[in-house]
């Protein structure tokens, strides 16, 4: 098996009642690589992986598999293969005949077909199961018949639709490594659709974060982390504090933001201008107590021991702040209650335009 190269060009999709899903898009996909689309529900994932397998056809621009054109090339005939949200195995039929179910339709025979299933069995580690039935295996098993299924006509782009979504959280966490693996044996180029962050950041090659139709950022994890380009993928991927204002004045690549709370100076990578509204974010562990620039005094009020690691939760006059330290032995004594000066480094924070921002998960779970 190899993998090939996917890239949309111009790519919009609008569908029939009018509604644009997905708008106007550039990407490239490289050969072998383990590649994923982040974003919240209703974003527009589903849509795009469905144009790349061929279930539905971009609305403008073109979609190119290994440097071909895919236009008017139905499903079957495209060298990818597709795994929906939710899997369905055959409950009669046993794992090995599930996984070369899609061979005999090509008239490959019995024993080929036999073969083949063992070949890819042994791939995701369920060599000793093929006589079982689906039910006969846990959810991990199943989700990894699936795989094997969807690799036994050998394609060379895998589509993968929110496939650990039913599983539980241990499991979940267990089948990122397995599906890692995979993918780097097969050398398949994986497109993984996810609203996971952790699931994006653990598996992935590069990331693709996208709102609202639109892909706001294409990058490594360490990219999307260290460096978002949009408020959106800054809010979106691990947790950040942010203040609201705006640009005071710009040098050097910095600006320097006023805001409810003070002056701040920190990164500017998109350019912003004076007097533009902006949002400055800095994650909770670029955030320290008595740091020396960036000063602001705030009240302890929650303190979360996580084993390794202290979640400590400030307040500000009303804006909530987290910083994450090490508990070691050079982590402050803090009590609730206590008042005192925090302070980030302003390389360690960025000054971005001002712009709709992920919902947090307790907005999610209110719903
Ligand atoms: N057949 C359709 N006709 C009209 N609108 C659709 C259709 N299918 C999806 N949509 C809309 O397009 C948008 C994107 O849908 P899509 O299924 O791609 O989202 P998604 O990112 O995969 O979300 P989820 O994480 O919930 O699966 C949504 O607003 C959805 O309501
Ligand atoms: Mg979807």
């Amino acid at each position: 098996m190899h993998g090939k190269d996917v890239t949309l060009e111009g790519v919009s999709i609008t569908y029939p009642n009018g509604y644009t899903a997905v708008q106007p898009t550039d990407l490239k996909v490289e050969a072998g690589e383990f590649f994923s689309i982040l974003g919240p529900s209703g974003c527009g994932k589903t849509t795009i992986l469905r144009a790349v397998s061929g279930f539905n056809e971009p609305s403008t621009g073109r979609i190119l598999i290994g440097g071909e054109d895919m236009a008017g090339i139905g499903p079957n005939a495209r060298p990818t293969a597709l795994i929906f949200q939710n899997l369905a195995l055959f409950p009669l039929m046993p794992v090995w005949e599930n996984v070369a179910f899609g061979l005999e339709a090509r008239g490959i025979s019995k024993r080929k077909r036999r073969e083949k299933a063992q070949e890819l069995l042994d791939l995701v580690a369920l060599g000793d199961q093929g006589e079982k039935l689906p039910s006969e295996l846990s959810g991990g098993q199943r989700q990894r018949v699936a795989i094997a299924r969807a690799l036994a006509v050998e394609p060379a782009v895998l589509l993968l639709d929110e496939p650990l979504s039913a599983l539980d959280l241990k499991l979940r966490q267990h089948m990122r490594a397995e599906l890692r693996a995979i993918q780097k044996k097969t050398g398949v180029t994986f497109i993984y659709i996810t609203h996971d962050q952790g699931e994006a950041l653990t598996m992935s090659d590069r990331i693709a974060v996208m709102n609202k139709g639109v892909v706001e950022q294409v990058g490594t994890g360490d990219e999307i982390y260290s460096r978002p380009r949009t408020a959106f993928a800054a809010s979106f991927v691990g947790e950040v504090n942010r203040f609201d204002g705006r640009v005071e004045s710009v040098a050097n690549g910095q600006a320097v933001v006023t805001t409810a709370l003070g002056q701040f100076r920190a990164r500017n990578p998109e350019g912003m201008e004076p007097g533009s509204e902006a949002m400055l974010f800095v994650r909770p562990e670029a955030m320290a107590p008595l740091h020396s620039e960036n000063r602001i005094e705030a009240r302890l009020v929650r303190r979360d021991l996580e084993g390794a690691f202290l979640n400590l939760f400030f307040d500000a006059g009303g804006t909530e702040i987290a910083v994450h330290v090490t508990n070691d032995a050079k982590a402050p004594a803090l009590v609730v209650g206590d008042t005192l000066a925090l302070g980030f480094a302003p390389d360690a924070a960025v000054v971005l335009p001002a712009g709709a921002l992920a919902r947090t998960g307790q907005e999610l779970a209110a719903q």
